[in-house]
Parts: C-alpha cells; structure tokens; sequence
C-alpha cells in the first residue's frame, strides 16, 4: 500500500455523468490486482476531508484510469480535475476477484458505474476462459463500451437492448450460452446483487460480488464499512472484500 500525489494525464467524459480518469502511477503497477481500489483524495485541501473509494479501472502502461460517477461533491470535484491537475492516491486496497479459479465461461454483471472494475479484469482473465459483458443501465445514455467486448444490455426504458433489468438479461444469455461451467463476477447496486443472490443460490452458479459501503481509512482500522456474512459475524468490506463471495455475505 503506497500514498501518494499522481498527476492527470486525462479526465473524458464518456456517458452521461460518467467519467475515465487517467493518472500516472508507475510505482503502483506491479501490485494492482482486478477487483482492488484506491482510497483517492480528490482536493488538495481538507474539503472534502474523507477519501472516497474507487476500483481500479483499466491499467494503460504505467497509468491507472479509474471510472467514476458523478453523485455528489466528491465526484463532482473529481470531474473538474484537468491535465497536470494533482490527486493524492491511497492504495491498492482490498481483495481481488479469483480470476484464476475461473470456468469454462465467465459472465461479468456490472449495473450502471458497476461496470467499472471490468476493463482491467477482462485483460487479466486467461486467453482460455470465454466472456460475456451484462451491462445494465436505465437508459441509453449510460452507454459506453471502453475496455469492454461481447456486451449486451439491459435498460429500464427500453432504449437499448432488453428493456427488464440485468438478472432477467442473464437469464435469457444463460439460456442462450447453454454452458454449465459458469462463473459470474458482479458489481453493482445492492438491490441488483440481492437479487442475484437470490437467483445463483437458486441455480446453484459460483458468483463474486463487489459490494460497496461507505469508507474512511480503506483499511481496516475505522471500522465504518461492516457487512454481515452468513454466520451472523461481521467482516470489514475495504480489508476483507470488497469482493466476496455471495454465498457468504448477507446482502
Ligand atoms: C470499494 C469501492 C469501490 C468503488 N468504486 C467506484 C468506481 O469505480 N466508480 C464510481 O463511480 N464509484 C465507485 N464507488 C462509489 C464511490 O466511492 C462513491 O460514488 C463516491 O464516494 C461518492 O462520493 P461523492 O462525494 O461524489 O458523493 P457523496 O457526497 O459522498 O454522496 C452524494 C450522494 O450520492 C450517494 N452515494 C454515495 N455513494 C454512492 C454510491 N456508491 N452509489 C450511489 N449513490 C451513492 C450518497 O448517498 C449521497 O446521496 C466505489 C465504492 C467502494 C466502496
Ligand atoms: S473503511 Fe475503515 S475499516 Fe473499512
């Protein structure tokens, strides 16, 4: 885990409200695993004073780009940020997902910003392994493609692919994919992943999930990012996930 000031090389807007941030970050390449983050404080001042936690991207040589959603101040600053801008960068936090451990054919679930961790994993995954994209957004002008091949959509209005949500979507490509050996990656709201727990404890498919939480360290010491897994104890989502697997967990 290294802290440390990186410098914009782009910050471009590719949906509506969705951005790709690219930093330099030489020193940090060699540890950065799919499914980490950084804790990254957006402002050289102390407003806003807590980090706020994004997964790593993609990685481009020696740059990590980091995909983010505009919601509220801390991403709203983050957006304003222009070439030769500095950010102070914390990390690589967290797990990763168990690529390695991989089936015959991977699915990846990404709602909306979910999406975000998938570019980079993609490039990680061996040649070997086969994968579909189900991106999930409300409309179409969520729509982007970077870092990402065989996509299909849902939307909530229809305007691009099924109109349904992604768990109806993965219902219908499993059916098409007719392969029993799959296993699914998955980030995204939490009522999206309640529901996909729901539905691969049901059909019995291995899936890891990226949860999401509220952060201040990113590393285990504050305390503030608990979930409650399936034994009724609590585990920590910067140190112990954020990847998990969702038998595990209680959504
Ligand atoms: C491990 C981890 C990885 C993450 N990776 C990414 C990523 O790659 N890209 C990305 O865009 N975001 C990611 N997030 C979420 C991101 O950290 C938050 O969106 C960000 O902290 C919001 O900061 P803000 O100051 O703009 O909003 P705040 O001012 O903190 O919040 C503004 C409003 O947005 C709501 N909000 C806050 N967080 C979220 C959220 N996650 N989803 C929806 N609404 C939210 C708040 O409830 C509030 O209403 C990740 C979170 C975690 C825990
Ligand atoms: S954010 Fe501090 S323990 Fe997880």
């Amino acid at each position: 885990m290294l802290i440390k000031d990186v410098f914009v090389q782009s910050n471009q807007k590719i949906a509506e409200n969705t951005f790709l941030l690219k930093v330099n970050a030489e020193e940090y390449i060699p540890y950065v695993k799919p499914g980490q983050f950084f804790n990254i404080k957006v402002n050289n001042n102390s407003y806003p004073l807590l980090r706020r936690p994004f997964s790593i991207s993609d990685v481009e040589g020696d740059s990590i780009l980091f995909m983010y959603k505009v919601v509220g101040e801390g991403t709203r600053i983050l957006a304003n940020k222009v070439v030769g801008d500095q950010i102070n960068i914390l990390g690589p936090l967290g797990n990763q997902f168990s690529i390695n451990e991989s089936s015959n054919h991977v699915i990846l679930i990404g709602g909306g910003i979910g999406i975000a961790p998938f570019p980079y994993l993609i490039k990680q995954l061996p040649n070997s392994v086969k994968y579909s994209v189900l991106f999930g957004v409300r409309t179409e002008k969520e729509v982007h493609s970077y870092g990402l091949k065989n996509i299909l959509y849902s939307s909530d209005d229809g305007t691009v692919g099924i109109k349904g949500n992604t768990i109806e979507l993965l219902d219908i490509h499993l059916k098409q994919i007719a392969e029993k050996d799959v296993k699914i990656f998955a980030c995204g709201p939490n009522p999206m992943l309640k529901a996909l727990q729901e539905y691969t404890n049901n059909k019995n498919i291995e899936c890891e999930v990226s949860m999401e939480s509220a952060m201040a360290c990113g590393f285990g010491i504050c305390q503030g990012c608990p979930i409650e897994n399936k034994d009724n104890n609590y585990k920590l989502i910067c140190k112990d996930g954020p990847v998990f697997n969702i038998r595990d967990i209680m959504i």
